[in-house]
């Protein structure tokens, strides 16, 4: 949620926009996190150039002319999803901060005693003229300075003062080659440039310019210049060490590639990023980890599984519970992170919570994982973003691998998460004896088959295409499916509303009857995920009646069914084919058609599918 630029370079000998230039692409890279406004700051001579319009980038651009090609060595820049005060250009970031002007300032987060401070400021003489939490930070920030002189000084002792959530980015007229930023439960990290330094949000600010990274931890104060880094605890102790690392994402992973959208690009890439998670990961019989471990002697006495995860993530957890629990008879509960930390969960040192979130940065989940740790739980983390916060405050983490996820609507991540969750199944069932081993070398070879089973589904993708050109009128949709067909339904509904704006609804079958079949009247579009033949009889011929009951009532029917059942030819207007696979796997194929109806529904209203009304991609407010 918002994204945060930095670069500190050269002073260029001649007027050069290349620190306005390096802001901008990276805003470009980050907009996904936020695009209801953006702005840079430079400095300019003796005083803070500011630019920032309301609206998306292109509007920034637009308003950046000739003038502000500028022989500033440092830049910041701020692409924003609003939480205080609206979208408009006074609310956009930077902010100016002293008496005169003489600081600029960019904010991701809340800062929740911004009003005591801002009427403390104001009574100081500071004059404050937005609605934004954020202009405080400005003006504490450069009320430090004036007492210090040094800025990486000045902003760990104004950071003192705040509370919340918070990135901030500043740069100052009296230290023109600096740029200071400090973190609190918000993201940060710092690129590593030949005789240039950049800092983001996430790596995607600045992976065209470097891949050599380093991690800044919570509290930490970071000063950019060209020559160098410094890191400084909240204490004021020097970091001599901060954690370095090579991003793996390259750049291209970051363009549309030739396709409409983000989106599309990511559905289509489904087939490599399973592929990816799932590679080398049980090697002789352990989990291969990317970070931590959990020891096995504790993973045989976990009496409780609780996944914790929001929106798209929470519906992977809910497809791992039906496998977790049928492979390893671990009770698993799936709780949606901001309601289990608020309902006193019961967890004790015996259970095991999987935090599971593609960002690595969601708080409500970073907050879960908190209060999952105080009450003594191990945690192991299912995340996509190396670096990130909640893979960092786990006990172990286990990455996606699926490569960078840009559009809003989350859909490789989302396999990614439940491959992640299958081999963290089957690797408890290992350790704890649930499965033999035949049975568990059996069900890898299959999960191993799906990447191929993927494609499969990718390559028919223009019958479901068709059909969503067909329906771009439609105002709304229902999914049924039962067993792991249930999430699957609700996360085809998520993504419908998110990026087309249809009112959509996900509901388990059996509860059909229960009042939502109230709503089925002639012509109401029922997708339905047929779950295999070849797996528990009755669970089938449920569903195949649960279809005859929405089709007696009006209902155009869309089933989704594997190759060869052909039970379901009478009561289908429309059936979308995916491969056979065991039960259990199905979720990674039976999504993809969704997806991609959404994707190229929204695509067909002429709907920014990328970047959604309200939305951004990674939810750093509670
Ligand atoms: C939907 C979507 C969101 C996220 C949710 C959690 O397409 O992307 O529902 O899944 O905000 O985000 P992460 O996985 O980053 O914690």
């Amino acid at each position: 949620m918002c994204g945060i630029v930095g670069y500190a370079g050269p002073a260029p000998s001649s007027p050069s926009s290349r620190p306005v230039d390096v802001a901008l692409q990276g805003l470009a890279r980050l907009e996904y996190r936020g695009y209801d406004s953006a702005g840079v700051a430079v400095i300019d001579g003796e005083q803070v150039q500011v630019t920032k319009r309301a609206g998306k980038l292109q509007n920034l651009r637009d308003a950046l002319g000739e003038d502000t090609a500028t022989s500033s060595p440092v830049a910041i820049g701020h692409t924003r999803w609003a939480t205080h005060g609206g979208p408009i250009d006074g609310n956009a970031h930077p902010h100016l901060g002293g008496r005169r002007d003489e600081l600029a300032l960019v904010h991701n987060g809340i800062i929740e005693n911004f009003a005591s401070l801002r009427a403390e400021l104001e009574e100081q003489g500071y004059t404050f003229r937005s609605e934004t939490d954020t202009e405080a930070a400005a003006h504490l920030v450069a009320r430090e300075m004036e007492q210090t002189g040094d800025l990486t000084e000045a902003m760990r002792r104004a950071v003192g003062h705040l509370e919340g959530a918070f990135t901030l980015l500043a740069v100052h007229i009296d230290a023109p080659g600096t740029v200071v930023a400090a973190r609190r439960n918000s993201p940060l990290v710092v690129g590593l440039g030949q005789g240039e330094n950049f800092l983001g949000s996430d790596v995607a600010a600045f992976v065209d310019e470097t891949k050599e990274a380093l991690e800044i931890d919570q509290d930490q104060i970071v000063a950019v210049t060209a020559e160098g880094v410094r890191v400084i605890e909240a204490d004021g102790t020097e970091v001599t060490e901060p954690k370095r690392y090579t991003i793996e994402w390259d750049a291209a992973s970051a363009q549309k590639g030739g396709y409409a959208s983000f989106m599309a690009k990511e559905i289509h890439e489904q087939s490599s990023a399973v592929a990816d998670t799932l590679l080398g990961r049980l090697e002789g019989g352990r989990l291969v980890l990317d970070e931590g471990e959990i020891d096995e002697s504790l993973l045989r006495s976990v009496d409780k599984i609780v996944v914790v995860a929001c929106g798209t993530a929470a519906n992977a957890g809910n497809v791992a519970k039906y496998a977790i629990e049928h492979w390893c008879r671990i009770p698993t509960e799936v709780e949606l992170a901001h309601e289990f930390r608020y309902r006193d969960p019961v967890i004790s040192e015996k259970t095991l919570v999987v935090a599971i979130s593609q960002s690595g940065e969601t708080m409500d989940t970073l907050m879960a994982v908190r209060h999952a740790k105080e009450q003594g739980a191990k945690v192991v983390a299912l995340c996509n973003t190396r670096g990130s916060t909640i893979p960092r405050e786990s006990d172990a983490a286990l990455y996606l691998h699926v490569g960078p996820e840009i559009a809003v609507a989350s859909t490789k991540a989302y396999l990614g998460q439940i491959a992640a969750c299958y081999l963290l199944g089957l690797y408890l069932a290992q350790v704890r004896g649930n499965l033999f081993p035949d049975e568990i070398a059996a069900l890898l070879e299959d999960l191993e088959q799906i990447p191929q089973h993927i494609q499969t589904v990718l390559d028919g993708s223009e019958q479901v295409e068709q059909l969503a050109r067909e329906m771009k009128d439609a105002t709304s949709v229902l999914f049924l499916g039962r067993h792991v067909g249930y999430p699957t339904a609700m996360e085809g509904a998520l993504k419908l509303k998110e990026i087309a704006y249809i009112h959509a609804e996900g509901f388990a079958a059996g509860e059909l009857k229960h009042g939502p079949i109230a709503l089925v009247e002639e012509g109401q579009p029922v997708f339905v995920i047929v779950p295999s033949p070849r797996g528990r009889d009755s669970l089938h011929a449920k569903v195949v009646s649960n279809i005859q009951e929405v089709r007696a009532r009006g209902a155009k029917t869309l089933v989704i069914a594997e190759d060869g059942d052909d039970a379901v030819l009478p009561y289908a207007d429309e059936v979308i084919r995916v491969p056979q696979t065991r039960t259990l796997f199905a979720p990674l194929l039976t999504i993809i058609p969704l997806q991609i109806f959404s994707c190229e529904l929204a695509t067909a209203k002429g709907l920014d599918v990328d970047q959604p009304r309200n939305l951004a991609k990674s939810v750093t407010v509670e």
